[in-house]
């Protein structure tokens, strides 16, 4: 047998796009309070033609997206049902950063050969309010991680967006041709919001809160069966795979993930089922990718700083600040670099211990008075020491 058709062979994945990020499961365990307050939200929209403005709130792989997509899609099914017409468009905000932009997504949706350019704002809500009536169909915009226009205080087109139902106020109450708006963002992020927008949203805060341990188990028992074969994945490993998503965040995307990386790593050991040691270094590597980036992103001050507490950590768990500053003068001198105060020494620590790459905690009260104790997090001193040193020497 070829090289090729020796490891082409078995594979414990029944179905891996079930894995991917844009999946829609059947359901959507731990998500039905979001769900519900959704359809209430909506149901003026079917029943009396009446714009609503919803915003969905969480962190990171709580389930936003899919719920949203999950509620239009249920949503459009029901209103065709009570024969009224819907549709609905997900913009991101991440890829589509400017009103124009944003606009064009919307008015594509009719549209899908609609220029890029040669329009205007005003005769693009114009085509949109023509084709809301020629479809005859209520619509709503998913603005998804709007927390990006927020922060670049573009909200022109959210406030148009709301606006848009009162300058084709007509339309009120004839059952077609209002749009409402769904807003997606990871923080709570309403404070920034213009007041007039604000007010139109205060009623229809939906919060998406971390999943626990045991939620995620259901999310990813589901998941498992759509996604591998019967009998490759133990419910230890659920378990094991829902307590650390649990502890990162209560992130869902990150639990699916470590289950694929670890699905992989079975189909290249040429194993039958997953094991435990899979999912702690799909873990891992999960981890010191992220810590990576983040070494990267740092300057040559904080890079030293971090250099000096994992020389101090080589051989022992913790250590204190006056020697990770001692170590910090000799790291200068040897790196070329100018030695910051006392005062300065102290803000590297604190954002290093806010970028999660040391635990900076202080003792209790001692004869010395208290002291800030050091540990490291998560990438070991020896390959912190190797990492920062070819990251000092390339600048
Ligand atoms: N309750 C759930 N049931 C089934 N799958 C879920 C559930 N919640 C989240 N997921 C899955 O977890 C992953 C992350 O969910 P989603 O993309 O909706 O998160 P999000 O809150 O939008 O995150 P972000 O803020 O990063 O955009 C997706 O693969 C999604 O299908
Ligand atoms: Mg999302």
């Amino acid at each position: 047998m070829g090289t090729i058709e020796k490891y082409m062979g078995s594979s414990v994945f029944r179905d891996r796009k079930a894995l991917s990020f844009d999946y829609i499961p059947k359901r959507l365990p731990h998500r039905d309070e979001q769900l519900k307050k959704l359809v209430m939200a909506f149901r003026p929209v079917v029943s009396e033609g009446i714009p609503q403005n919803v915003f969905l709130y969480g962190n990171v792989g709580t389930g936003k997206t899919v719920t949203a997509k999950v509620f239009c899609n249920e949503f459009q099914e029901y209103a065709k049902k009570e024969g009224c017409g819907l549709e609905f468009v997900f913009v991101n905000c991440r890829k589509n950063t400017t009103y124009q932009a944003i606009l064009l997504q919307i008015v594509r949706h009719f549209q899908p050969q609609y220029p890029d350019r040669g329009f205007s704002v005003a005769e693009m809500l114009n085509t949109l309010k023509r084709d809301l009536e020629k479809y005859k169909c209520n619509f709503i915009v998913v603005l998804d991680e709007v927390n990006i226009l927020l922060s670049r205080n573009k909200t022109d087109i959210i406030y148009a967006l709301t606006r848009f139902n009162e300058d084709s106020k007509d339309s009120i109450g004839k059952g077609f041709g209002c749009v409402s708006l769904i807003l997606i963002s990871q923080k709570s992020v309403y404070e920034m919001l213009d007041a007039a927008s604000r007010s139109t949203l205060k009623h229809h805060m939906i919060e998406f809160k971390p999943y626990k341990a045991h939620e995620l188990y259901d999310i990813l028992s589901d998941r498992v069966k759509d996604a591998f074969f019967p009998g490759t994945v133990p419910s230890e490993i659920i378990e094991l795979v829902s307590e650390i998503g649990a502890e990162n965040n209560g992130d869902a995307r990150f639990a699916i993930e470590l289950l694929e990386q670890a699905g992989m790593q079975a189909d290249f050991e040429g194993s039958e089922v997953l094991r435990p040691e899979y999912v702690r270094s799909a873990k891992a590597e999960a981890q010191s990718t992220v810590s990576e980036t983040k070494l990267e992103e740092l300057d040559e001050q904080k890079l030293a700083v971090l250099l000096a507490c994992s020389r101090a950590l080589k051989t022992k768990t913790s250590t204190i600040t006056g020697e990770v500053e001692k170590i910090y003068q000799s790291v200068c001198e040897e790196y070329n670099l100018e030695k910051r105060g006392h005062t300065q020494f102290w803000k590297y620590i604190s954002s290093l211990s806010n970028l999660g790459l040391i635990d900076a905690k202080k003792s209790a009260e001692g004869v010395h008075g208290s002291t800030t104790v050091i540990e490291l997090r998560e990438i070991p001193a020896v390959e912190l020491i190797k990492k920062i040193d070819e990251l000092l020497r390339k600048k």
